[in-house]
């Protein structure tokens, strides 16, 4: 690469934080008009870099040069004047205004001093947008939209901004596979236009269909930077973890024992109807669906936190009526929630209190927590899961986005729940905890544990099920045994027979 086509180089960055060190010594280069892809485990210091990009940290030492310059960006506000945008998976936009409204927010064409140019911001819009994606109106209202819609927003908000980076944080994690196209095809197009995207992703064939480049962090360090031509996935991955990962899904048969779960004829009305099912201690049962087919309901209303209109859920014979979730704790099940930072954690508490939460009564005697008993356990979680932290007093918010995700696993599994209701278990988790997680499944199976497991990415449901349920608009649409158990058996049930 020719050293002045760079628009963006990192020379010896550190960054610390008390207690760690998030990066060390980075350098690498990225060069205008290319993807450049960005891949590491949990913690590796993926967002950290980009925070220092975006204005939001500051390095510690070392330098970042933007276009040949020093870059020093006092606030997030700062680094968008400059071009530089960076799309995180929360959103930011406002719900209840307008497409437009959004993509001129903060900067909004005016036609004096104080008249905003209503016109020039629509026609604008729909310029950007005919541009980006054809099927977004300018005028719907931010709220009515999906998610893969309301990125194209945010790009189009950081295009009408005149953005020379962009950088996507983990972009695909929310969206169905027909909108990653859209995606990808948008991306392509920038890079067309000159815009230089930094790609932030878990999932290794993305990295290989769209980027050009790829720098691999360990431990806050740069491994390398290659181009995604020269290097396969196999190596890639070593690159990543540091060791070769043989098998991606340790699938183990297992000996299902006595009907732990049965759910029976439950509805709830306009979104679940009629769904029958049953799950055995010691097998692991998967959902899947598309988007919107009903499978994250269907665990919100067997666990008690949407009410059902009719049906009844038996929990080993008995017949159960949660009211609320503590009903469905207390009767030995677990849901381990799609929305992790919203309904999994608090955020302000540290780890060990995170961990120790759904186990408040089990390890305090007379009300008062056992300190010892919650130190043991939150450790013993800790080494189980490989959750980085410089000390279980950590504040959950400090902690990368993967690690916060296996706190949440870790409370559950403290608790030693005998049912498991996963909702997309391994989002957001790196490919060498991902396996580490399916091995702590494993574990759970043998114990006599049994787990209903909800998940969009079909290699996962295909690679760790023992049966698989199929969904379709509120509907079990069939089930897939092992035996029969393909890709093709599982979209067929989803979308209908018909193609997609
Ligand atoms: N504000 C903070 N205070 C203290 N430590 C932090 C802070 N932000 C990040 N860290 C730590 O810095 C390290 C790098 O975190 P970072 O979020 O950059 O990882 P990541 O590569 O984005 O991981 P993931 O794939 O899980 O999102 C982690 O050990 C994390 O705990
Ligand atoms: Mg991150």
């Amino acid at each position: 690469m020719d050293e002045n086509d760079a628009i963006l180089k990192f020379e010896d960055t550190s960054k610390r934080f008390p207690g760690v060190l998030a990066l060390s010594n980075v350098s690498f280069a990225v060069e205008k008009g290319t993807v450049h892809a960005l891949v590491g485990e949990n913690g590796a210091g993926k967002s950290t870099l980009i925070k220092i990009l975006t204005g939001v940290h500051k390095q510690s030492s070392g330098r970042v040069l933007y276009q040949g310059r020093d870059l020093h960006f006092g606030d997030p506000h700062q680094a968008l004047l400059a071009g530089i945008t960076a799309i995180y998976q929360e959103l930011n936009l406002a719900p209840t205004l307008s497409v437009a409204e959004n993509i001129f927010l903060g900067h909004l064409p005016k036609t004096g001093a104080d008249t905003v140019d209503w016109a020039a911001m629509r026609a604008k819009s729909r310029d950007l947008l005919s541009f980006l994606d054809g099927e977004v109106d300018p005028n719907a209202l931010v709220r009515s939209l999906g998610v893969a819609k309301k990125q194209v927003v945010e790009i189009a908000k950081a295009l009408s901004m005149d953005a020379r980076i962009i950088i996507m944080d983990e972009p695909t994690a929310a969206i169905p596979k027909k909108e990653i196209d859209t995606l990808f095809r948008i991306i392509r197009m920038l890079r067309e236009k000159g815009v230089t995207i930094i790609y932030i992703s878990h999932h290794i064939d993305e990295v290989f269909e769209i980027a050009d480049r790829v720098t691999v962090l360990r431990d806050g360090r740069v491994v390398e930077t290659r181009n995604t031509g020269e290097i396969d996935e196999p190596e890639l991955i070593k690159l990543m973890v540091g060791r070769e990962l043989t098998k991606q899904y340790p699938y183990h048969p297992g000996a299902p024992g006595a009907e732990v779960l049965r759910v029976e004829n439950l509805s709830r009305r306009g979104v679940l109807h009629g769904i029958s099912f049953s799950l055995r201690a010691g097998e692991v049962v998967g959902v899947s669906g598309m988007v919107g087919s009903g499978r994250t309901e269907l665990l919100r209303a067997i666990y008690g936190i949407d009410p059902i209109s009719s049906g009844a859920v038996y929990v080993n014979g008995a017949a159960r009526r949660f009211k609320a979730p503590r009903d469905a704790i207390e009767a030995g099940i677990a849901l381990l929630p799609e929305e992790r930072k919203t309904s999994g954690l608090v955020l302000l508490m540290s780890v060990m209190d995170n961990i120790g939460l759904p186990s408040l009564q089990k390890m305090s005697t007379r009300g008062v927590m056992r300190d010892r008993e919650l130190a043991r356990t939150s450790e013993r979680m800790r080494s189980l899961m490989n959750i980085r932290t410089p000390s279980l007093r950590q504040r959950v918010m400090n902690l990368s986005g993967g690690n916060q995700q296996k706190v949440v696993l870790g409370k559950w599994f403290a608790r030693d729940p005998k049912i498991y209701l996963f909702d997309e278990p391994t989002r957001g988790i790196d490919v060498g905890a991902k396996v580490e997680i399916y091995n702590l499944m494993n574990r759970l199976k043998e114990q006599g544990a049994a787990i209903l497991m909800v998940s969009s990415e079909l290699p996962e449901i295909l690679g760790m099920s023992d049966r698989v349920l199929v969904m379709r608009e509120g509907r079990i649409a069939g089930e897939v045994p092992r035996e029969r158990l393909t890709q093709e058996a599982v979209l067929k049930l989803a979308i209908g027979g018909e193609k997609i």
